[in-house]
């Protein structure tokens, strides 16, 4: 045997080691003979494939096993990210292997040059380049890995992609220098053994806190310890130290005139992350200082987000709460001579401020009136006495600087409308500028962190601060978050939902947390798909098809299995007695015992999914044909099909199957799923709703579509399934999801439907938790609806 081994190009000693190997040596021995190289021997190369292919097929891909050994000896496969590729291609495709597929799944015939692959490694430089510049050689690592996923470098080869990488930080930073020295992990200094003992236990007891070492790594590594940030005097640090102990502050600010959508994940993971790993707090502010957007729907959604994430705030506050506290400062602004009430229209505004064209900037008559003038007009404005746009107040900032944020920004407007929480006590609300750092410093806040989009604001905000003589927080902007296929603005958002191309902002294809929470995706799958991109200053244009891919990598690890056939056919079993009834035992999750198992009946009537059958068949077709057998999913012996049965239409009514003896089949090709006809044990279960959904938008960026983004919406992104079936399995799930939730938040009842998909229960399931319990789970649910969250594979939508 070891011979044989040597003859495909296996050193001695590999070859000597693979005869030991009792599991491994048989499973080559086979690959070799399927490969017919027994005698003849291999190219090396191919001969390595052949033992990777041995090595690391999985069960589930066995089945297909010799049609990699074929694609190796075509040369079709010539590398072994290329093999493991097909391995994990095969794994859930069903006969006939798709070429066309399969040869886009393992790169067949793909050939990436070092031209393109200088080009890619350049193109992602560039657009991140600011980071790189920041952050050196701590960023190699991760840009390895990311231009490794980039799709056109996917079938590069790994090499020369590293090479190219190297050389291009070469060129664009110099040699690694004393910039580059590891850093010191400064929290570690402090009782280190009790520090690492709890995070160990931490660690232990969720997940989701492993994430939390992005928040000691690169830039966020470099923010200030609080107590570190320079004031106007001295004596506001030492009081804001006293007052918060010096812990981490921190603020998730969101405007409550709308929903949170993914951008937002990010924001309130950063936020309430970055209090969390550093043992701080962080608030949740309502900025409310614009009544007329606002409405009491957001501020309840808004909260019940942040805690489905996960977050419990430190204090609920609002910025309202502050209204008295702002007015005193604006009033202490306008005596030290730094802001002023100005009649200027919005035109004259903006074209004092240069118009259009970025012309001069200009000081307007109001801007140098007397302090007592100013003072008495923002009296009048606040007792009501001008129309709302007659008169704003003005600070007085810096025309002469080339940050467009100190051109005399307004502070207070002149707005009738009543506020959800002061009514109609005020008729000046103060503009995000004024609010925004005065809270902040109210509050106490260490660390301000937001989107790069405020990067000229840090200027103004520390401006305004210190015009005031108040404590002066630290603001940090991270990169935000934008993902491919989605819309994120507020005005467009409202839109769809208002002309009804979706069913509210809760639609489950729409990017709103809500509607994402509808899905069915778990709130770990959003936080870890967040964090793990990264916080640094870069804005990072994510692929919404990896946000999928890791709802179906936490889906994969998380949600029972359970079988459900979409399209029945009726197939009966003539060798098998009408009262026949075999229990067969399901486990919820393969591999994984602790997650239980359930059991099902199988009698001689059930039912399989159209797509498992075809009347006529073909050499590669390994399903169910006439006189063709196939394996069923957890059944000990496979079914043949012995006769069709049609209606008068030509269409299928029923199989006629055979249930194999042994000794009479050979071990089945490919499993199908099936639901048992048994109603004296509740099966099938009938599912009233299947809502299949696919992308809203037909483009990575819908806003680019001619026309606008809603001439970009697919017209079948719902899809209404009815008649499919499940196994009762389905009802000993519902039982073990109710036991923890008491049936609440029905979206996280999450399924496989093997070979299908991911689902969650839907809301319209009509379902009665108390009976339920009572162990009467049949009667409990009149009406079963589910949504699917994701489809099984990236391309499994497409395809269908
Ligand atoms: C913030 O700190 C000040 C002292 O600088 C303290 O008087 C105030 O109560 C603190 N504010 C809050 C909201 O804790
Ligand atoms: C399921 O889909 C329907 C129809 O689009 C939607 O109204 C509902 O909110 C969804 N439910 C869940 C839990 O996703
Ligand atoms: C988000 O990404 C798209 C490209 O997919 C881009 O056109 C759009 O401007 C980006 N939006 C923001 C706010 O960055």
């Amino acid at each position: 045997m070891e011979a044989v081994f040597v003859k495909i190009g296996l050193s001695e000693q590999k070859a000597k080691d693979t005869v030991k190997n009792k599991k491994l040596a048989p499973l080559l021995e086979a690959v070799i003979d399927e490969a017919n190289v027994r005698d003849s021997g291999c190219d090396k190369d191919q001969g390595n494939l052949l033992y990777q292919l041995a090595s690391t097929i999985t069960k589930d891909a066995l089945p297909h096993r010799a049609y990699i050994v074929n694609s190796i000896m075509a040369g079709d496969l010539k590398t072994a990210d290329q093999v493991s590729a097909a391995i994990k291609y095969l794994e859930d495709v069903q006969e006939p292997i798709n070429k066309e597929e399969f040869n886009a799944a393992a790169g067949v015939g793909v050939v990436v040059t070092p031209e393109q692959i200088k080009d890619a490694v350049a193109k992602y430089i560039e657009s991140n380049k600011e980071n790189i510049v920041t952050n050196r050689y701590r960023l190699l690592g991760p840009t390895l890995a990311t231009t490794r996923k980039m799709p056109e470098l996917r079938w590069a080869d790994g090499v020369s992609v590293k090479n190219e990488v190297e050389a291009q930080f070469l060129a664009l930073l110099g040699p690694k220098d004393e910039r580059d020295a590891p850093q010191k992990k400064k929290k570690e200094k402090k009782e280190p053994a009790k520090q690492q003992q709890q995070q160990q236990k931490k660690k232990e007891e969720t997940k989701e806190v492993d994430l939390s070492k992005i928040f000691f790594e690169g830039e966020l590594a470099k923010l200030h310890k609080p107590g570190g940030n320079k004031q106007i005097k001295p004596e506001l640090m030492e009081e804001h130290l006293k007052a918060t102990g010096g812990k981490v502050y921190t603020r998730f600010p969101p405007e409550p005139n709308g929903y949170l959508h993914i951008g937002h994940a990010k924001a309130i993971n950063v936020n309430f992350g970055y209090a969390k790993a550093h043992n701080g707090v962080c608030y949740l502010r309502y900025d409310d200082t614009n009544p007329e957007a606002e409405e009491e729907k957001y501020f309840l959604s808004i909260l019940e987000t942040v805690k489905w994430l996960g977050f419990e705030p430190f204090k609920i506050t609002y910025s309202s709460d502050y209204f008295h506290e702002l007015y005193d400062l604006a009033v202490k602004l306008i005596k030290k001579g730094l802001a002023y009430t100005c009649q200027c229209t919005g035109e004259e505004i903006h074209a004092h401020r240069g118009g259009d064209n970025g012309g001069a900037r200009t000081a307007c008559v109001h801007r140098d009136r007397p302090i007592e003038e100013t003072l008495e007009q923002f009296q009048k404005m606040k007792e009501g006495r001008y129309k709302e746009g007659e008169i704003t107040l003005r600070m007085k900032m810096n025309l002469e600087s080339g940050n467009p944020q100190f051109w005399d920004l307004i502070a207070y407007r002149v707005l009738f409308t009543p506020h959800h929480r002061t009514g109609s006590e005020w008729c000046i609300y103060p503009t995000y500028d004024f609010t925004h750092c005065l809270v902040d410093s109210f509050e106490n806040i260490s660390h301000s962190l937001c989107t790069t989009e405020f990067r000229q604001s840090r200027e103004s905000y520390y401006w305004l601060c210190d015009a005031v003589e108040v404590y002066k927080p630290v603001q940090w902007e991270y990169g935000r978050l934008n993902v491919t296929g989605t819309i994120m603005s507020k005005r467009k958002i409202l839109k769809l939902v208002t002309n009804n191309y979706v069913h509210g902002w809760d639609d489950p294809r729409m990017y709103t947390l809500v509607g994402i929470r509808r899905r069915g995706v778990p709130p770990e799958a959003i936080n870890s798909f967040v964090l793990e991109l990264g916080v640094t200053t870069a804005k990072s244009t994510i692929d919404v098809l990896r946000f999928d891919s890791k709802v179906r990598d936490y889906l994969d690890k998380t949600a029972p299995r359970t079988m459900v056939v979409m399209d029945p056919i009726k197939v009966t079993i003539e060798n098998l007695a009408d009262d026949y009834l075999e229990w067969v035992q399901v486990p919820n999750m393969p591999r994984k015992p602790e997650f239980g198992e359930h059991k099902i009946p199988f009698t001689n009537t059930f039912y399989i999914d159209s797509s498992d059958f075809r009347e006529v068949d073909s050499k590669d077709y390994y399903r169910l044909a006439p006189g063709k057998s196939v394996g069923l999913l957890h059944v000990p012996r496979p079914v043949k099909c012995v006769q069709v049965k049609k209606d008068a239409n030509g269409k299928v009514t029923e199989l006629v199957c055979r249930y194999e003896n042994e000794g009479e089949f050979k071990k089945p090709k490919t499993y199908i799923h099936w639901v048992g006809e048994a109603p004296a044990h509740g099966s099938p279960v009938k599912l009233d709703e299947v809502r299949l959904y696919e992308p809203l938008f037909k483009h990575a960026n819908p806003d680019d579509a001619e026309g606008g983004f809603l001439n970009d919406i697919n017209p079948d992104s719902l899809q209404v399934v009815k008649g499919a079936l499940a196994t009762v399995g389905i009802y000993s799930q519902i039982e073990e999801w109710i036991k923890k939730t008491e049936g609440h938040n029905k979206e996280s009842m999450r399924w496989q439907f093997v070979r299908t998909g991911y689902f969650c229960l839907d809301y319209d399931t009509e379902l009665d938790v108390a009976k339920v319990v009572a162990g009467n789970t049949k009667e409990a649910i009149s009406r079963l609806v589910v949504n699917r969250t994701v489809t099984l594979r990236e391309d499994a939508g497409k395809s269908s």
